[in-house]
């Protein structure tokens, strides 16, 4: 009886250096599949419209994408109330918009991206008109978005919203402001989640540097980098994965400019 109970506990052991030693090497050895983002559920929210069909609503805004349709952005964008906007870190989220409850619907979802802030009015009731008061979820879509969805007599509509992964084509593209002290970056076709928590510049001959949140979807780091290549590390606000991109502007980059990376999140 007593040798049985050896050989068991040995055993026992046995497997467990086995099992122990196979899950250190997997660790190691094979490679992590890819963090794809997916679809949160439906949650209900409201949605109105801002500006016309034409262009005009279609520039600027809280995230700094500058020209929404030169940018990729085009016409399907909201305004996000600031319970969902997140002080900018929502940012080039997308979302899918379907209208519910209302005559007004029609059967359409609209996929749009976070490119703005619909702020707050308090001097308007939070149930009629100030529908951007927090802790009001909304969207204010960009009319051509709305009309996907509802026609736009509606005024406001019931909606029902979910986070989907963002389709982007290319890589991450980086758009270069600042002065020659600072550099100022809006980061721009962020695929998967579409959002980004951190940021880090690297110039050939500095280690890599943290760069801030500024405003909306851009990042500065107070370094002087001029005539060096660039690369970027970036980290997923929502999945909190890092990718990082290698060499994204060539060492005469310059102010202005917009550089793309070869790498995405999905
Ligand atoms: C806020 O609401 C008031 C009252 O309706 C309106 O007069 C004002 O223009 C609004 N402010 C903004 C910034 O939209």
């Amino acid at each position: 009886m007593a040798s049985f109970h050896h050989s068991y506990v040995f055993c026992i052991s046995l497997i467990v250096v086995l099992f122990g030693s196979v899950s250190v090497q997997a660790a190691y050895s094979v490679p992590r599949a890819p963090i794809v983002y997916r679809p949160s559920p439906w949650t209900l929210a409201h949605a109105t419209f801002y500006g016309d069909e034409s262009a005009s609503s279609t520039m600027g805004g809280a995230c700094g994408y500058g020209n929404l349709v030169t940018n990729g952005y085009g016409t399907n964008t909201a305004a996000l109330s600031s319970t969902i906007f997140r002080d900018g870190y929502a940012c080039g989220q997308c979302y899918q918009i379907r209208c519910v409850q209302s005559p007004w619907c029609s059967r359409g979802i609209a996929t749009v991206t976070a490119t703005n802030l619909c702020p707050p009015n308090w001097s308007q009731d939070s149930n009629n008109g100030g529908w951007c008061n927090p802790p009001r979820t909304h969207f204010d879509m960009a009319k051509p978005a709305f009309m996907q969805i509802a026609q736009w007599k509606a005024g406001i509509v019931p909606v029902m919203y979910r986070r989907v992964p963002c389709v982007r084509k290319g890589g991450v593209r980086f758009s270069f402001q600042g002065n020659g002290y600072w550099l100022l970056v809006y980061v721009m076709n962020v695929g998967g989640a579409g959002d980004i928590r951190s940021m880090w510049v690297k110039g050939t001959k500095t280690a890599w540097i943290s760069m801030s949140h500024n405003w909306g979807a851009s990042y500065q780091a107070f370094a002087t980098l001029r005539g060096q290549a660039l690369s970027f590390r970036l980290t997923s606000y929502t999945t909190k994965q890092t990718i990082t991109a290698y060499n994204v502007a060539p060492a005469n980059w310059n102010l202005g400019l917009t550089y793309q990376a070869n790498v995405n999140f999905h």
